[in-house]
């Protein structure tokens, strides 16, 4: 594998999960892959979960890892081509990106949308530099458009979390035994990128479209977004994934619930991409609460944290035994590091 972006660079996912098993079972049995091999994480913005798992993940595999936090003691950098570099910006990342890979073999990067343009985040202007002048693997650690080390982390949650398969269960609005997830927008007083939603979009898709055995006796997985009008996602993640508006409604039945904010993609009017479209005050009816979650069937609570309480959900849902937040954040350091394991193989 040379770039981790999109849920196909996995393959058959039903392959994945098993290694991801796999690697639960020892994750320490191939140091001799990482031996004298180095992985670069580069930040462009900040992290908790991605920097320490994808840390471990690397370090299980026998690698040395350097961490640099471009805006915390590395020269500033310009990433624009063309540019007099008269101003704040010392280095060209034209120049930065060839030498930082001389000193590694993998790079991971995170690097968020910029809101500047549409256009620039959703071809991944930041990140497609990296893979052209690199020269080395790169996997994406959540970048303008997606986060796919954190949809493969929710994809294992959600294979090990999986009700019972129970003949009992089937019919009614369930559908015949599918499993039903559902994500939804939630308030937020920051407007915030659409990498998580689009990645996990991206990876329900694929997972109903690869028939992986999630349901009950059918085995299938009914996906269906809900959020307000206006923050529809771009067709290439959803690809036309069940929306329903009506969020009670979409919760009906639901077997996982995956909250998110995100603003606007501009998908039906480019002008207002990146923007938040309501005053949250008066969204709090989204905040996933006891009300949405008793309509469900019993059903796992996810988020990719951070989350801000009691905006995106309530302290009672968030601490309620059927919230999966931190066996969901500690899945992170399997789905790295099944990614830098096959990085690492195809060296
Ligand atoms: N979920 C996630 O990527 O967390 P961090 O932003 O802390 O890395």
């Amino acid at each position: 594998m040379r770039i981790f972006q999109h849920v196909q660079d996995l393959g058959d996912l039903r392959v994945a999960l098993a290694e991801a098993q796999e690697v639960k079972r020892d994750r320490y049995q191939w140091q001799h892959l990482g031996k004298n091999k180095t992985a670069l994480l580069i930040f462009f913005n900040n992290s908790l979960r991605t920097r320490l798992s994808t840390q471990k993940a690397a370090m299980n595999l026998g690698m040395n890892v350097i961490v640099l936090d471009v805006n915390q003691g590395a020269w500033k950098l310009e990433t624009e081509r063309g540019v007099i570099m008269d101003g704040d910006k010392s280095e060209h990342l034209l120049e930065a990106i060839p030498v930082m890979a001389s000193y590694c073999d993998l790079i991971g990067v995170r690097s968020f949308a910029r809101f500047e343009s549409r256009k620039d985040d959703y071809e991944e202007k930041i990140l497609r530099q990296f893979i052209e002048y690199s020269g080395r693997p790169v996997f994406f650690m959540e970048s303008a458009t997606v986060h796919p080390l954190q949809a493969f982390a929710d994809l294992i949650t959600i294979a090990e979390n999986r009700p019972t398969p129970n003949p009992s269960r089937e019919g009614g609005e369930r559908g015949e035994g599918l499993l039903k997830v559902v994500m939804t927008w939630a308030p937020h007083p920051k407007a915030l990128p659409q990498a998580v939603p689009n990645s996990f979009a991206e990876w329900m898709v694929a997972a109903a479209e690869q028939s992986l055995p999630l349901g009950g006796a059918e085995g299938g997985l009914d996906f269906v977004i809900t959020h307000p009008e206006g923050y529809e996602l771009d067709p290439q993640f959803v690809k036309g994934a069940r929306v329903e508006y009506d969020q009670m409604k979409a919760f009906e039945g639901a077997d996982f619930v995956y909250a998110k904010n995100w603003s606007c993609p501009g998908v039906t009017r480019p002008e207002d991409y990146g923007k938040v479209l309501h005053d949250y005050h008066s969204m709090m009816d989204w905040c996933v609460s006891k009300r949405q979650m008793a309509v469900t069937n019993d059903a796992a609570f996810l988020h990719c944290l951070p989350v801000r309480r009691n905006m995106i959900v309530t302290d009672d849902v968030i601490e309620s035994p059927r919230s999966l937040v931190i066996p969901e954040a500690a899945n992170r350091e399997i789905s790295a590091q099944v990614v830098l394991k096959r990085m690492l193989e195809s060296l």
